[in-house]
């Protein structure tokens, strides 16, 4: 393999063979091709994308590059959520014991925060002991003992795209359909799912913020899952403002455990339960909507998904008493209000600012190696198309420190648009699966 020409014909627009993208990916992996000649190739992908045979074949080589957990011989559905990423987006942690509670097994493999976004592992972390580093044969006893684990990415599963991702993220080549579905999708399907949902999150605080683009994202994942056997649905969420109120880990567990005894916000429910209808349904458990809706709803009034969730908490080391004790969880010692400073209307929440506010908390990372701070966050009960008064609190600053808060107080001033009106993105907008996209509004 002459790696010099093969980075020329992709940045001349040609296509390189499966056999080629075999042979880069078990290079780069073994150590034996550079991060420069890998990140001029990917320099070279974010510019003349890949055909559909070069995603399949990339998405092949960098699910082979490690294992993969292997439930052959079980016969029972086994479903995954997986968001692009957003603010306050909690879903996970509701949807995964719910669906676990309808004789479907989720073997969630969860990421950290990234950039402006909050992460499920840095959620699951705030509950003091929880273990989210299992080995592969841990979370395959777990899901086969009672439906339902929630780790990290394991040394063993994509070792490429450990690799990969690391260096696009220092290299401006993070942004390029193909690589992020590939990227996504070869951990996915590492997990031996047989059904996926995934929540394209769309607008200003979602990675990729034009819908058009976000559509063309959900296709490719689809394309690559249905390829694969593993049933691939995808639902485009607003992300153009937070999803519920909290923002920052330990204050997102506990309204994850509101929403589990039934007394979640309106929008993260609405958004929550959209995605596990779609996971009953891909999992074969339930035809019609309405069906798989009332069965969710079952979970949560009958307490079996809280009671999933406890379990799982206990399992993974976690204190399963914080589940009705949230005092058991991380609080941060400084709190204020943050207040409207005019009469009007809400017309924004942004949420990069909002996820940058969290940064500044130290409840986010700014490098990868930096510890974050669960106890720390915002609680921001303002939405857009709310009518307030001048002083009316929009924003609760949970800071370890004063000076923390200020720093909050600035990003707040950048996220929280008071106007005349509001026109926010509809919360769940489309449906796309193989057969097509659905407008849902
Ligand atoms: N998340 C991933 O796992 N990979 C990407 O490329 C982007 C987001």
């Amino acid at each position: 393999m002459h790696v010099p020409r093969l980075i020329e014909r992709k940045r001349d627009g040609g296509v390189l063979t499966p056999a080629e993208w075999r042979a880069v990916i078990e290079a780069y992996t073994a150590d034996q091709l550079p991060d420069y000649q890998m990140s001029a190739l990917a320099m070279a992908i974010v510019w003349r994308g890949l055909a559909a045979e070069e995603l399949a074949a990339l998405t092949e080589a960098m699910l082979r590059s490690g294992a993969s957990l292997d439930f052959s011989g079980w016969s029972t559905p086994r479903v995954d959520k997986h968001s692009i990423g957003g603010v306050g987006d909690k879903t996970s942690l509701l949807l995964a014991p719910m669906v676990a509670c309808c004789g479907v097994a989720v073997p969630m493999i969860s990421g950290r925060g990234l950039g402006h976004t909050g992460g499920t592992l840095d959620k699951l972390e705030a509950i003091p002991g929880f273990n989210t580093r299992l080995s592969l044969t841990q979370a395959i006893a777990q899901v086969k003992e009672f439906g339902l684990v929630m780790l990290g990415q394991t040394p063993e599963i994509c070792p490429a795209d450990k690799k990969l991702y690391a260096l696009r993220d220092v290299t401006g080549t993070v942004e390029s359909i193909p690589l992020i579905s590939a990227s996504i999708m070869s951990k996915k399907l590492a997990e031996g799912l047989t059904g996926l949902v995934l929540d394209i999150k769309t607008g200003s605080g979602a990675f990729i913020t034009d819908p058009e683009q976000s559509l063309v994202l959900a296709r490719t994942m689809i394309g690559i899952g249905e390829m694969h056997g593993c049933r691939t649905v995808a639902l485009l969420t607003a992300m153009d403002r937070p999803l519920g109120v909290a923002c920052g880990n330990a204050l997102e567990v506990i309204e994850s455990l509101e929403g589990l005894k039934g007394r979640g916000p309106a929008d993260l429910m609405e958004v929550t339960y959209a995605l596990a209808v779609e996971m009953l349904i891909v999992a074969g458990v339930d035809g019609d909507r309405a069906a798989a809706r009332a069965r969710l709803e079952e979970t949560v009034r009958s307490g079996r998904a809280l009671e999933m969730f406890a379990r799982m908490t206990a399992a993974q080391g976690g204190d399963a008493a914080a589940v009705e004790d949230y005092t058991r969880l991380p609080e941060a010692p400084v709190m204020e209000t943050y207040a409207a400073r005019r009469d009007g209307v809400v017309a924004e929440v942004r949420p990069r600012p909002i996820g940058h506010a969290i940064i500044a908390l130290g409840g986010g990372r700014s490098r990868t190696d930096d510890q974050v701070d669960p106890a720390v966050g915002l609680m921001v009960p303002a939405k857009p198309g709310d009518r307030v008064k001048a002083g009316d609190v929009l924003a609760v600053i949970h800071a370890r420190t004063s000076a923390a808060a200020l720093l909050a107080r600035a990003s707040l001033d950048e996220a929280i648009v008071i106007g005349e009106a509001a026109s926010p993105r509809p919360l769940v907008s489309h449906r796309v699966s193989g057969a097509g996209v659905e407008r849902l509004v």
